[in-house]
């Protein structure tokens, strides 16, 4: 029996199954979004037990990854990132165990890489020959080296100049064809959504599950850095919200296993101007009132639609965990403190993590004792100008021995 029958698309809305052989984003019966959902069987501790034997990397868990086709894995080694213990930090903030999940260590900088080796090569599995997403900059960083890997057309929409530098660069140099939308990113997913469901073109946003099945490694990887626990809380900045889920159904099918009895609360953070999804929570309301112009120097978070919403509010509830607000002055601070403190440099999106951190950690919302742990999305390279904007040029000297002394004795 293939893979392909150990696992099939379930509507989180009503329940309706799908065959994994169909392409297909939504439920056909009443729109709501897709989850990859594995048989029994697998849900098995033993599974894990071939694990131990592979290096930490998103395919170390390939047994509960949807691939049909081990040989034609589509990758550029994307995972085992670091998990780093921050003992300074912690310290400064009366907390005992914080960590940073430095995803910016994969090989296009962020966590999209995780996604995209799955979803491109599902892409290829479902015979398809070109790809497309919308983005603030990570997902079409990424979807475009893994389209170039697989020789596939891709195709990017992104927000007109709200894209940081590092990032549109990468797209452009991995020969993705980029468009630059005249409004921001929610419009730009309404487009390409609408233009993958009429033509041939494979759609990579994380509308598709396919994608999350790849990030949900991230918890995998926790759980294994660990030494097989789970935090106490985990903290992941939000923007379309599908890689806050991807994380919880990581943590909940260990959990399903019998790999681990505990379930960390996860912790939603969104910039004070893109947050759709902290205010419904914080306001008790049942459904979302989107953010029609959402704004943040955190461009990769800037988005007031977010397509996973529902999946989000879900892990976050479910979880018992929380969800906060960051302002821009905060997500900056955040950011040179972890670069100063750690010797992590992270973008702003991920530097609201610790924003956040820090905000629920005044709030007496994290408890010293807490095992913490800060999912560090994205690499600090990716947006060098937020920094630039914030520091005076570096001092110039002559080229002689003596000018260095005298600058050094000052
Ligand atoms: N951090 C970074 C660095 C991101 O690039 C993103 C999303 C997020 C956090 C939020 O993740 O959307 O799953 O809630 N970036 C997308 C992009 C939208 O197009 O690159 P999410």
């Amino acid at each position: 029996m293939g893979l392909q029958e150990l696992y099939y698309l379930a509507c989180i809305n009503c329940g309706s199954k799908y065959s994994p052989r169909e392409i297909i984003y939504r439920c056909h019966k009443c729109g709501d979004l897709l989850s990859v959902e594995y048989e029994k069987e697998l849900m098995n501790p033993e599974i894990a037990l071939k694990w131990g034997a592979r290096s930490l990397s998103v395919w170390r868990y390939i047994e509960l990854l949807p691939i049909n086709n081990r040989g034609k894995i589509v990758s550029l080694g994307e995972g085992g990132t670091s998990l780093n213990r921050c003992d300074r930090l912690g310290s400064h903030l009366g907390l005992k165990e914080v960590y940073v999940k430095n995803e910016g260590e994969n090989p296009t900088g962020s966590f999209k890489d995780r996604g995209m080796t799955v979803g491109v090569t599902k892409a290829i599995e479902m015979g398809m020959k070109r790809v497309a997403c919308a983005s603030t900059g990570n997902t079409s960083a990424s979807l475009a080296a893994y389209a170039a890997r697989a020789s596939m057309e891709c195709i990017v929409l992104i927000p007109s100049g709200k894209v940081a530098l590092g990032k549109l660069v990468q797209s452009m140099i991995y020969g993705a064809k980029v468009i630059q939308v005249k409004g921001n990113f929610d419009d730009a997913l309404r487009m390409v959504e609408g233009i993958c469901s009429s033509k041939p073109i494979y759609l990579l946003n994380s509308i598709n599950p396919y994608r999350l099945e790849g990030q949900k490694t991230i918890a995998f990887e926790i759980w294994d850095q660990l030494g097989g626990k789970v935090p106490d809380k985990v903290i992941v900045p939000v923007g379309n919200a599908g890689n806050i889920s991807a994380i919880w159904k990581g943590f909940r099918e260990l959990h399903a296993m019998g790999l681990t009895d505990k379930l960390p609360k996860m912790i939603g953070i969104q910039a004070e101007g893109a947050a759709p999804i902290v205010n419904m929570i914080k306001m008790g309301l049942n459904d979302i009132k989107f953010v029609e112009k959402p704004e943040t120097i955190a461009t990769a978070i800037r988005i007031g639609s977010p397509v996973n919403w529902k999946k989000a509010v879900k892990s976050i509830k479910e979880s018992g965990g929380v969800a906060e607000t960051v302002s821009d002055e905060e997500i900056l601070f955040a950011q040179r403190l972890l670069a100063k403190m750690e010797g992590i440099f992270v973008e702003p999106a991920s530097a609201a993590a610790i924003a956040g951190l820090i905000k629920l950690a005044r709030n007496g919302l994290i408890e010293p004792d807490d095992l913490v742990v800060c999912i560090a999305t994205g690499h600090g390279l990716k947006d060098p100008n937020i920094v630039l904007k914030q520091f005076k040029k570096p001092v110039e000297i002559e080229a002689d021995l003596s000018a260095l002394i005298k600058i050094l004795s000052t």
